[in-house]
C-alpha cells in the first residue's frame, strides 16, 4: 500500500493499472478514517481490482467560520486501517498540489444545493463538486463509493456524474452507527463526554421518524415536528433543521408520496452534525 502525494503519481499508478485491464474504485475522504470510511473501502475492494483512497482536507468547502484548522487529522492512523481493509493506495495531496496558485475553474450546482445543509453552508457543494470532479479526473475510477450518512452529498455528485456525463458509477453505502446509534462522524471528536450523550438525541430522533414511517404516518409535518419536540427536549442541542425531502431533487415534500429523505442538522454545543433515513431504498428505486 502506497501513500502518493503528488498528481502525476497517482496519474502514472492508476494508467498502468488499466493497461492490465484492472477494474478501478475510488473512496474519497477527507482522512481521520473510521469503521464508516472503512465499509466503503470494504465496498471497494470487493467490487474492483484495485482501490485508491484520497485522503484530503478539502479547504474550498470550508466556510470562513467553519472548523477547517482543527478538522482533526491522522494520517499515520490512516494509513493503517486503509492497508487493513486492503485498499492500494492512498492519495494524500498537500492543498497547493490540488489548487496552484490562479486556480479558478469550479464545478457549481443548482436546485439540489438551495435545500438542506446548502442553506446553511453556502458554498460548501461548489467545494464538493469541484474537488470530487479533480478527484475524478485524476483517477479515472470504474467506480466512486459515498455514504448515504452524507445524503445531500451523495445526491448532489450523483446528479453531477450524469449532468456532466461523467463516465463512472457513484454507489452510496448504508450508514455506520455507533453500538449506542449515532452515526460515526470524524467530527464526533469534538465532542465532550457530556456532549457525547446529549449527541444521541439525533439518532433517536431518525429512528422516532423512521418508526412513524413504518406506522403508516404520511404527513411530513407530523412526522417533523415529532423529531423537533424530542430533540428541543434535550438542552445541548440546537436544531439547525428537521426537513422531509424529495430523495431526488431534494425539494420539501408535505406528504409520502414518493421515495423521500428526511435529513436532520442539530448543533451539539458548538459542534453540527447531520443524520437521516431514507423512507424507501433508493438503490432498488436507481435500478
Ligand atoms: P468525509 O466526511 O471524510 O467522508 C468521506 C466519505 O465517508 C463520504 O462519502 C461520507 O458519506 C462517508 N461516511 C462518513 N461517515 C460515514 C458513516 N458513519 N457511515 C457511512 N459512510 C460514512 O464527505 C467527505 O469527506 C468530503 O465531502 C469528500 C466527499 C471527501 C470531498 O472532500
Amino acid at each position: 500500500m502506497k501513500i502518493v502525494k503528488t498528481i502525476e503519481e497517482v496519474r502514472r499508478q492508476t494508467a498502468e493499472w488499466r493497461k492490465q485491464g484492472l477494474t478501478v474504485g475510488l473512496v474519497p475522504t477527507m482522512g481521520y478514517l473510521h469503521e464508516g470510511h472503512a465499509s466503503l473501502i470494504d465496498r471497494s475492494v470487493k467490487e474492483n481490482d484495485r482501490t485508491v483512497v484520497s485522503d484530503f482536507v478539502n479547504p474550498m468547502q470550508f466556510g470562513p467560520h467553519e472548523d477547517l484548522q482543527s478538522y482533526p487529522r491522522d494520517i499515520e492512523h490512516d494509513a493503517a486501517l486503509v492497508q487493513e481493509h486492503g485498499a492500494d493506495l492512498i492519495f494524500h495531496p498537500e492543498p497547493e498540489e490540488m489548487y496552484n496558485e490562479g486556480f479558478s475553474s469550479f464545478v457549481d450546482m443548482t436546485v439540489l444545493t438551495n435545500e438542506l445543509c446548502g442553506l446553511s453552508r453556502p458554498v460548501h457543494f461548489r467545494g464538493v463538486c469541484t474537488v470530487v470532479t479533480k478527484l475524478f479526473n485524476i483517477v479515472q475510477p470504474d467506480n466512486a463509493y459515498f455514504g448515504k450518512k452524507d445524503a445531500q452529498q451523495l445526491a448532489v455528485i450523483k446528479h453531477m456524474a450524469e449532468d456532466l456525463n461523467m463516465n463512472l458509477n457513484i454507489i452510496g453505502c448504508p450508514i455506520i452507527r455507533e453500538s449506542d446509534g449515532l452515526a460515526k462522524s470524524s467530527r464526533n471528536t469534538y465532542l465532550t463526554p457530556e456532549e457525547r450523550k446529549a449527541a444521541l438525541v439525533l439518532s433517536k430522533s431518525i429512528f422516532l421518524g423512521e418508526q412513524m414511517v413504518k406506522e403508516g404516518e404520511t404527513d411530513c409535518s407530523e412526522i417533523i415536528a415529532a423529531m423537533q419536540k424530542m430533540i428541543a427536549d434535550e438542552p445541548l442541542a440546537r436544531i439547525d433543521y428537521v426537513k422531509i425531502v424529495d430523495c431526488k431533487t431534494m425539494q420539501q415534500i408535505p406528504v409520502l408520496n414518493r421515495p423521500a429523505l428526511c435529513a436532520i442538522a442539530v448543533y451539539i454545543g458548538k459542534t453540527r452534525l447531520i443524520d437521516n433515513f431514507f423512507t424507501e431504498d433508493i438503490d432498488k428505486e436507481a435500478e
